[in-house]
């Protein structure tokens, strides 16, 4: 048992207060320790951040990430679990192809992790929740909705519709370009198509528009934005580096995002983690879609929230607790019964975004342009893990096993 004293948020507020720990787990919350053992943590300290949304490409693609350099990644930059998806080389859509994922990245992760499966007809009880692609992005996956057999979890939809794909289909060399083959009304449509499923527990992944956050609210979902369509368009002069899906769209779309950060519309921001070499990102036709980011969401919200687009209560609600709700994990929270998971921060110290000190094997970012808020320290399950912005420990996360008992 031991205590940690210093600035931490606690029910909508930052107070000072010593935080009572034994094995990982928080006991309690507390005026006083007398008579503890207490560790001191400087500047402000938040719960440590929950990504439901990364690709880290183990095993098959490891050439591009892998469990190791993404999770790495990951707590570097403040989130200490992640939730991976199941479009792999082979998609992990079965108990089998499940296992054998778990056992490839089982020693890997510095980060807390999470597993879903592929919606089908095979239910995989340890995943996390389910990924259903209504329609064919990176990898390839469509899931036929009538044949699949459902959880009562957290069900991640990437909403484009593959019909309205096919209509708007076009050889894209642009941003531009790619926004027109993928428009936002497949994005409309794919979410009006799941609501006549009448599944439990739908989270619309990556939404691009209020528009869209309007109706998905309307319909019951839970709804996830990213940091990249939050900050970029399809007008910023990145060609392949911002080709992504669904895409970035236009200025005034994505500025109207930015601006609604504090809306009730919005539950999650994901990063959607989706790493490609750069060599694969020199021809815009023949660049696979997808953006790195999971190092620098929580830094660029903090700083985003320095700047007074988004409150600080929105931020923690976003990066933390509503993921670790939707996913029912034990994190999110500095409150009696979770994971002692924490990140200090100064947040008087933003730095410029530099591709050379990011850790994604992928060695890039599209938020160059952009100042973030790291963390000075991390802890995962009551231990320091990160100090000064380096990883003190060898990989020590653990594997967040959903399976219903
Ligand atoms: O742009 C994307 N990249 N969208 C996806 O849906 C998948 C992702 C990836 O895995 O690269
Ligand atoms: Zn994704």
């Amino acid at each position: 048992m031991e205590a940690f004293h210093g600035k931490f948020y606690i029910a909508g507020e930052f107070k000072e207060r010593y935080v009572i720990v034994d094995d990982g787990v928080i006991k309690g919350v507390k005026a006083e320790a007398p008579g503890m053992e207490v560790k001191s943590l400087p500047g402000y300290i938040l719960p440590g951040g929950v990504d439901m949304h990364v690709h880290f490409r183990d095993p098959g693609e490891t050439d591009k990430e892998d469990f190791g350099t993404g999770s790495l990644s990951s707590i570097l930059g403040g989130t200490t679990t992640v939730c991976d998806m199941p479009n792999n080389k082979v998609p992990v859509d079965t108990p089998e192809a499940f296992s054998s994922k778990l056992s490839a990245v089982r020693n890997k992760s510095y980060a807390d992790f999470a597993l879903y499966q592929a919606a089908s007809s095979a239910v995989v009880r340890n995943a996390i929740g389910e990924k259903i692609f209504l329609g064919k992005s990176t990898g390839g996956l469509l899931t036929d909705l009538e044949r699949c057999k459902w959880q009562d979890k957290v069900k991640v939809v990437h909403a484009e519709l593959q019909e309205c794909l096919d209509l708007n289909f076009r050889e894209s060399d642009s941003l531009i370009s790619h926004d027109m083959a993928r428009p936002l009304e497949c994005e409309i449509d794919a979410i009006q198509h799941i609501f006549r499923y009448r599944l439990t527990k739908i989270h619309i992944a990556h939404v691009t528009s209020l528009r869209s956050l309007e109706l998905a609210k309307s319909l019951g979902f839970t709804t996830e934005v990213t940091p990249h369509h939050i900050l970029l368009n399809n007008s910023v002069p990145i060609g392949p580096f911002g080709k992504v899906n669904p895409p970035l769209r236009k200025k005034s779309v994505q500025e109207e995002l930015l601006n609604n950060l504090n809306s009730k519309l919005i539950d999650v921001i994901s990063s959607d983690h989706a790493p490609h070499k750069r060599k694969e990102k020199e021809s815009f036709k023949e660049a696979p879609s997808g953006i790195p980011g999971v190092e620098t969401r929580v830094p660029l919200v903090l700083w985003l929230q320095t700047k007074g687009f988004i409150s600080m209560g929105k931020a923690v609600s976003a990066l933390m607790e509503r993921p670790a709700q939707i996913c029912r994990i034990n994190k999110g929270y500095i409150a009696e019964g979770f994971d002692a998971d924490f990140i200090s921060v100064d947040l008087k110290k933003p730095v410029r975004i530099r591709e050379e000190r990011l850790h994604s094997k992928c060695g890039w970012t599209p938020f160059g342009d952009f100042e973030g808020i790291f963390p000075d320290l991390v802890f995962l399950r009551g231990n320091l893990i990160v100090q000064e912005g380096e990883a003190i420990s060898s990989p020590s996360g653990e594997f967040l096993d959903a399976e219903v008992k």
